[in-house]
């Protein structure tokens, strides 16, 4: 399941709520978060606190002022409309204050909706897609007179999107309106029905209580002190039966959802993760696909005579891929490099280039020296970046966010499928824009992409497998990742996630090249990992590349397509792969790639989130 985008907690009891909210937010923290915010209800008006940073920051300045209320809600951001700043952060009020909300997840039609309110006179104040929701359940409730619980269940009606929200209301001191639809919400249950606890992950209330109803998609539930706890569809509203349950003790594994990792939770969110970054962006229907972030620079795009990517490690591969999509389907010339190489080469670099970053952190120095040499040069700098407000997002003229959510595994895994992710609905935009397809196969692609989560759910399954391969080579020293077109930069990949968390020397490298130099290194039992699915144009090529690797007495490991029973037959292990065109293949082949380095790192005994010599965004030369 896993969290869009942060944390929610929320109470209704007969204790001061602010303490609660506090912990909660504390328990929580470990997602990763900008910034974090409550509000306090009750007798009084409602009073919120709001601030970019930490919740101990939030701690800190609140303290001493006006605290009290046995209702209230708090949040932890992470940011995807507006950057982090004290306004964007959560709480969000309804414009006359007597309605604050907190939202995880992405309203999609808040543009629509904002336009709407504007005319009925509404102001926004902060950039977030969540403040049009605040003001959306005002404006629905005053309109057709609506109870609180009513207004709210309308207001999400109108929404498109995620979310997993909770509401308090002046006028209704006593009672608390939460909803999901796509992002997690539990709902903790104390002295049968006296206090409820509310969180995005059970483990924010786990000192408070072990009984708790987890709503179901589209459910929205209203708590009221005293036991009362009504659940129903948001749709319609009718009435649902919420299942109290006793969950386990072992809050750490809670945290961490189940995982032993943040890097395993973060490979098996990716279905998640790679849906989020085609929200709202791509229509498989149609095959259309909109970029908001683009929509000034689309045209001129389109136009372009160069593509110039720049970025670093894992980005740099995603970079790679998106050099071969556009290149294919769109017909841009592309070219990738290394920040940190670009940046000192003296690069060629005209007015009429595009240059185009891809971060994950969006504060990686080489990168973002590359954008300043380039646009020195007089280049248009865009942005491809994970976090909101970074200083890449800042630095560059527009952008795309990949909606990965917070990554905290230092080995990046779903933020490379959703850069991915962007950059093949980024070559589809293009080609739509170029007419470098047929409306026909533009669609056929768009389909696939759009398939891509459930497959790579299916992939997901090979982790016996790859947990057996790494258990099988956990002695081996040295590993070959070989791969041919698409798969290249897959293999690339693979090999950078193996040495970085199991610290085992692995060499990335296209295929036909082994026989140029590298092939030198093969000898017996030694790894070599070869990306050999049957969609890719170069497949007999790889099969060629395999049976060199064997003559040599290498160990193969391949990934191949389900039901390619001649390909397995001739390596020594298999991880089997759904069916994919190339246009998306690397979304699904560099998973179980993800997945032997993660197995190698535990097996070896590493510290998987937090590797030796390595830090989560490197903000030096
Ligand atoms: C990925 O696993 C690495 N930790 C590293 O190569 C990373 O991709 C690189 O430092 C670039 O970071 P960025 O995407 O945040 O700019
Ligand atoms: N989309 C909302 C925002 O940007 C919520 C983000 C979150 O889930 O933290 O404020």
């Amino acid at each position: 399941m896993g969290g869009v985008m942060c944390g929610i907690v929320g109470y209704v009891g007969k204790r001061s709520a602010s303490p609660i909210l506090f912990q909660g937010l504390t328990n929580l923290e470990y997602r990763g978060y900008d910034s974090a915010g409550i509000a306090l209800g009750g007798e009084s008006e409602i009073r919120f606190y709001k601030y970019k940073g930490t919740v101990k920051n939030l701690e800190n300045v609140v303290s001493g002022r006006d605290l009290h209320g046995t209702i209230g809600i708090g949040h932890t951001r992470w940011a995807t409309h507006g950057e982090p700043s004290d306004l964007n952060a959560h709480p969000h009020l309804s414009q006359d204050g007597t309605i604050a909300l907190v939202h995880n997840g992405i309203i999609e039609n808040a543009r629509t909706i904002s336009s709407m309110l504007e005319e009925e006179g509404y102001v926004f104040i902060s950039e977030t897609d969540t403040e049009v929701l605040a003001h959306l359940i005002e404006f629905v409730g005053k309109k057709a007179d609506l109870s609180f619980s009513e207004a709210v269940r309308e207001a999400l009606v109108q929404v498109e999107g995620t979310f997993a929200v909770a509401v308090i209301s002046s006028r209704n001191p006593d009672t608390m309106v939460v909803a999901r639809r796509g992002s997690p919400l539990v709902v903790g249950i104390r002295d049968s029905g006296s206090e409820f606890f509310v969180a995005s992950d059970a483990l924010a209330f786990a000192e408070h209580t072990r009984f708790v109803a987890y709503l179901k998609e589209n459910e929205i539930a209203v708590l009221r002190s005293g036991d009362d706890f009504r659940v129903s569809a948001i749709k319609g509203g009718k009435k649902r039966h919420p299942e109290i349950i006793e969950i386990e003790e072992d809050l750490a594994v809670i945290g961490k959802e189940g995982f032993d990792h943040f890097m395993e939770k973060e490979i098996f969110e990716q279905p998640r993760t790679v849906r989020d970054s085609m929200r709202g962006r791509l229509d498989p229907k149609t095959g259309s696909v909109r970029l908001g972030g683009l929509d000034d620079y689309m045209g001129r795009l389109a136009e372009a005579d160069r593509i110039v990517f720049v970025a670093c490690g894992t980005s740099y591969y995603a970079a790679v891929l998106g050099e071969y999509l556009i290149e294919r389907y769109a017909g841009i010339p592309v070219e990738v490099e290394y920040a940190s190489e670009f940046r000192y080469r003296h690069p060629l670099i005209r007015k009429s280039d595009f240059v185009i970053a891809v971060s994950q952190s969006g504060e990686t120095a080489d990168t973002l020296a590359a954008i300043r040499l380039a646009k020195e040069s007089g280049a248009t700098v865009l942005g491809i970046c994970n976090v909101v407000g970074s200083s890449i997002a800042r630095a560059t003229d527009a952008g795309v966010y990949t909606h990965a959510g917070p990554e905290i595994g230092v080995a990046s895994t779903k933020a490379f499928t959703a850069q991915v992710t962007v950059l093949a609905l980024l070559a589809l935009a293009l080609a739509e824009k170029r007419h470098t397809l047929s409306c026909k196969e533009r669609k056929r692609l768009a389909r696939e992409l759009y398939l891509v989560p459930d497959k790579i759910e299916t992939t997901l399954e090979t982790r016996m497998e790859c947990e057996s391969i790494a258990e099988q080579y956990a002695e081996a020293e040295n590993a070959f990742y070989l791969g041919r077109g698409v798969c290249y930069p897959v293999a690339m990949e693979g090999a950078l996630k193996l040495k970085e968390i199991s610290y085992v020397h692995a060499e990335g490298y296209p295929a036909g090249e082994m026989k140029h130099g590298p092939i030198a290194l093969v000898e017996d039992g030694v790894p070599v990992v070869v990306l050999a699915p049957n969609a890719a144009e170069t497949h007999e090529k790889v099969i060629s590349n395999i049976r060199e690797m064997k003559a040599r007495r290498g160990s193969i490991v391949a990934i191949v397509t389900e039901g390619d029973a001649e390909t397995a037959s001739l390596a020594n292990h298999t991880v089997s792969i759904p069916e994919a065109d190339e246009f998306v293949l690397a979304l699904i082949a560099v998973i179980p790639l993800q997945l032997i380095a993660y197995y190698s790192a535990t097996i070896r005994g590493c510290d998987v989130d937090r590797p030796r010599n390595l830090a989560k965004s490197v903000t030096v030369e």
